[in-house]
């Protein structure tokens, strides 16, 4: 385990601290630190007590559950297990009869310009349709559905008309490949997939269906019978018959009204894949209930929602922050939301600062890595500046995904926060379900490049390696020490990697292993996130596993002999992939370098995808290794660095080949 000392060291210099405004803190759901506090010392005192009355308060059941925790087969904790719902009726149904079934729920802005606003009317009665569509073709409670969508609409209409049902969505990230998506679609069983013909963006049209064709076409995918086919675009995509339908044939006829079906607080609300420390992903299971108590509840307490808001996630459906921020939590909140199908530079980089202006958004939530784009991007020409357009809407502002820099959080702060917004920094993961840890607007006092403290009820804590709790100001282990509804219920297919994985016996067995090192700051017991303890590398906010990638190299069988994956630290990506990489042919130089390079990232784009192909290749007759043929990683890191080695490289076999290794083609 390593654990970056850069974060630590910033940490000690850092000691700027913006607390909020006072009209912020009187305006709050949750108000100042009193109120943080309060609700921390509720969770305390009565923890089961505390849930219990959320989960009545925030969750429409259509049976009340009687028990709140059940912990007889830890670590598969369930909660309110006897209690029935459903999600889609929590984001939809609930409002009918409000004020807000009139409200707009999406303001859609496609990748051209045009936008299209839906009432929570509308959009109820799309997905009911939908879901009428889906229950024709035999879809059923507990089947998986294999999501595979653009930013569009339609993604989010796909996935709630899945929970409608009580059907367990799998969405796969637009960006992975015909393989990936195979590889998901029979680990999940899935029997249909939602898709689209083509996707749209920065003004180019690129295929969806042709890589489900693909992917199918790979074989061992017999358990699906159908694949729908939005029609994005109006160029035509192959449709095979008797599989094949548009959602325009899938959705003639078929009324707009469907009731719910109500599932079990345990029932699999969706499966989404993500990268762990081995060369498989791992199918992240999701509950119903507890999940969608903590989709809302974060939106009221991180993001203090008030009706008049207007709320943007810039994040794809693909990913765990699209699937909380954008397809249910703002739903089950009743908030007025902006789904942007296009990317932050087309047809400008100052596309997300006129879209804030143009619909008035007063929540914005990206990534660091958006934000250090759209600052190369400002300073190198005014016109795309955030001075250009006026922001004067934004209320909140906030960061998730990756470790934001206290220089990116200053900008961000300055030129579209206008110093009177504050930044919630909010650290969670795919397995978390939800935020975790991230100043609330009207409490926490903020310090740049910190999360700063759990949210209410979540029991984070630093340890080392054993499980003990160690002091403030020294860097560990980041866990969990008590369940919380929204967390992971299971690996798909494979609950001892769960068990293993995530509640590691060497730590007892108890903890939630995040898989993050952290440090608490001496004075105020802030936690930063010093970055990951495992394998497991974050470029652009993009989760992926170096054995992952290690794996798709060497199944490059006529070309590579051997090859190892590190990060290395990258200003604008916040980390990039750097393989080492040792041929069965003679050391490549020069051009024949390049055109191997090349072909190698080509070959991970089509294994993984293109979010996958390493920046950097590095060549060497051989890897540094241990005398008992372990690849000395740490000694990796280092040559991708471009530093001087200053391991101990007493134990490594062959010196010499690291003079190779640290020099790029
Ligand atoms: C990993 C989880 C958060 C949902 C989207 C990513 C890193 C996430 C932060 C943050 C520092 C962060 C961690 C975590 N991470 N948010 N605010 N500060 N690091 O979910 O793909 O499951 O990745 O992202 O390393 O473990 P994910």
């Amino acid at each position: 385990m390593s654990t970056s000392t850069s974060a630590m060291e910033s940490l000690l210099v850092e000691n700027r601290v913006f607390p909020p405004s006072e009209a912020m803190v009187k305006a709050a759901r949750v108000s100042g630190m009193d109120g943080y506090n309060a609700l921390c010392a509720e969770a305390e005192k009565d923890f089961e007590g505390f849930w219990a009355r959320l989960a009545r308060e925030n969750v429409v059941w259509n049976k009340p559950f009687t028990r709140t925790l059940d912990e007889s087969n830890a670590p598969f904790y369930q909660w309110f297990d006897d209690g029935e719902l459903n999600a889609s009726a929590n984001c939809l149904d609930k409002h009918i009869g409000t004020p807000t079934e009139n409200k707009v729920a999406v303001i859609f802005e496609a990748d051209d310009g045009t936008v299209t606003k839906t009432t929570y009317k509308e959009l109820l009665a799309r997905v009911s349709q939908f879901a009428n569509a889906l229950k024709a073709d035999g879809v059923k409670k507990g089947d998986r559905v294999l999501v595979y969508m653009p930013m569009t609409l339609e993604g989010v209409i796909a996935m709630q008309a899945c929970a409608r049902i009580g059907a367990t969505h799998s969405v796969v990230f637009g960006g992975f490949s015909a393989k990936a998506l195979q590889e998901r679609i029979i680990d999940a069983g899935a029997v249909a997939v939602i898709t689209s013909n083509y996707q749209m963006r920065g003004g180019k049209e690129l295929p969806l269906k042709a890589i489900v064709d693909e992917g199918l076409g790979m074989g061992g995918c017999d358990t699906i019978k159908t694949v729908y086919v939005y029609q994005r675009t109006q160029t035509a995509c192959n449709m095979v018959a008797g599989r094949d339908k548009t959602f325009d044939e899938a959705l003639a006829g078929k009324s707009t009204e469907c009731a719910p079906v109500p599932v079990g607080a345990e029932h699999p609300l969706f499966i989404l894949y993500t990268s762990g420390s081995t060369g498989k992903p791992k199918g992240v299971q999701h509950s119903t209930g507890g999940y969608l108590l903590w989709a809302k509840l974060t939106m009221d307490w991180t993001f203090d929602l008030k009706p008049e808001d207007v709320f943007w996630c810039t994040a794809d459906i693909g990913w765990i922050t699209g699937h909380t921020y954008v397809a249910y939590g703002p739903l089950a909140a009743g908030a007025t939301q902006i789904i942007f199908e296009g990317i932050p530079t087309f047809p400008n980089a100052g596309r997300f600062w006129q879209m804030i202006e143009r619909h008035k958004c007063s929540i914005f939530y990206t990534a660091p890595t958006a934000i250090r784009s759209l600052i190369k991007a400002a300073e190198g020409d005014a016109a795309v500046h955030p001075d250009r357009s006026d922001l004067s809407s934004l209320r909140i502002l906030g960061s998730v995904g990756e470790p934001i820099n206290p220089e990116a959080w200053m900008w961000y702060y300055k030129n579209v926060g206008h110093e009177k917004c504050p930044i919630v920094d909010t650290f969670w993961q795919t397995e978390t379900g939800g935020h975790m840890m991230t100043p609330l607007p009207g409490a926490t006092p903020l310090v740049p490049g910190s999360c700063t403290l759990p949210l209410p009820g979540i029991m984070a804590a630093i340890v080392d390696e054993v499980g003990n709790d160690i002091p403030n100001g020294t860097g560990g282990i980041l866990v969990v020490k008590r369940p919380w509804p929204s967390m992971i219920r299971t690996i798909w297919n494979d609950p001892e990697r769960f068990k293993k994985s995530y509640f590691p016996e060497e730590m007892g067995g108890k903890l939630y292993l995040a898989g993050d090192g952290a440090v608490r700051s001496a004075d105020r017991g802030y936690f930063r996130i010093t970055g990951r303890i495992d394998d497991v590398l974050n470029v652009s906010g993009h989760r992926m596993g170096t054995m992952e990638i290690e794996s798709a190299l060497v199944s490059k069988t006529d070309l590579v002999a051997e090859a190892a994956v590190v990060g290395r630290p990258d200003d604008l990506t916040g980390e990039a992939i750097c393989a080492f990489v040792v041929l069965k042919r003679p050391m490549p130089k020069g051009d024949e370098a390049k055109a191997i390079a090349k072909e190698l990232r080509d070959w991970v784009a089509k294994e993984i995808g293109p979010i996958a192909k390493p920046k950097d290749i590095r060549f060497g007759e051989n890897l540094p290794k241990t005398r008992s043929g372990k690849i000395m990683r740490r000694l990796l890191r280092s040559l991708a660095k471009g530093e001087a080695v200053t391991q101990d490289t007493s134990t490594l076999e062959n010196p010499a080949i690291l003079d190779q290794l640290g020099q790029a083609y």
